[in-house]
């Protein structure tokens, strides 16, 4: 199913191309926003979510310093109910590969739960060890953010330029993950985002952390 005409998702693309981002509001369908929504709150109130770690697997530690969320990793196999948003993702990663002529195979999804208080400070999302990120994408759950909430979004740009992005509820920000430093402001409080990369190749054996 195409929920959007190609015409919109050149625009968005190219707005990527150009300026290494785009931030789009009201992304995601409404049965597919409520359906992630749904089980990230199952998710948290099982306690299922993990202290996040930095860097891939063997150098993988927790640096409290560095980032305070929590994550849950999404996998195709164990969490069936999510498999229309797997479609979804599916999709964009075709979209993605037909309009920014890439080749990117796979991609990697968790869930981010930053408590009040946290934050992630600023990285590159592509690691030395393991350069298969090709694009970053983060959807916001958070419903009734509001001006001093905190938890914003911080690009920074070639010559000092900064934006700065609120963790609206279904707002989409996409990236290019070895070519944009961000950070991610102390949040006051809790915080809910899926957080995604497009990978060129499989995401392998191993478990995966970033
Ligand atoms: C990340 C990240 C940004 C955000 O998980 O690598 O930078 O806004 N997240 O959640
Ligand atoms: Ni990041």
């Amino acid at each position: 199913m195409e929920y959007y005409p190609e015409e919109v998702w050149i625009n968005w693309l190219d707005q990527l191309s150009d300026q290494n981002y785009v931030e789009i509001e009201s992304f995601l369908p409404t049965e597919i926003y409520d359906s992630i929504a749904s089980f990230l709150h199952q998710k948290l109130a099982e306690e299922a979510f993990e202290r996040a770690q930095i860097g891939p697997n063997t150098k993988a530690q927790v640096i409290s310093e560095i980032r305070g969320d929590y994550t849950y990793w999404l996998s195709r196999s164990t969490d069936a109910e999510l498999s229309s948003t797997f479609e979804f993702f599916e999709d964009v990663r075709q979209k993605l590969n037909r309009y920014c002529y890439l080749s990117l195979s796979d991609y990697e999804f968790h869930l981010a739960h930053y408590p009040a208080g946290s934050f992630y400070k600023a990285h590159y999302d592509q690691f030395k060890e393991r350069s298969n990120r090709l694009i970053s994408m983060i959807i916001y759950f958070n419903e009734e953010w509001q001006t001093g909430d905190g938890g914003e979004l911080k690009i920074f740009q070639s010559e000092g330029k900064e934006i700065i992005i609120n963790p609206t509820k279904n707002k989409m920000v996409m990236f290019k993950s070895a070519d944009i430093l961000h950070e991610v402001l102390i949040t006051n409080k809790p915080r809910l985002s899926l957080t995604g990369w497009f990978l060129y190749q499989p995401a392998g054996l191993g478990y995966l952390f970033g």
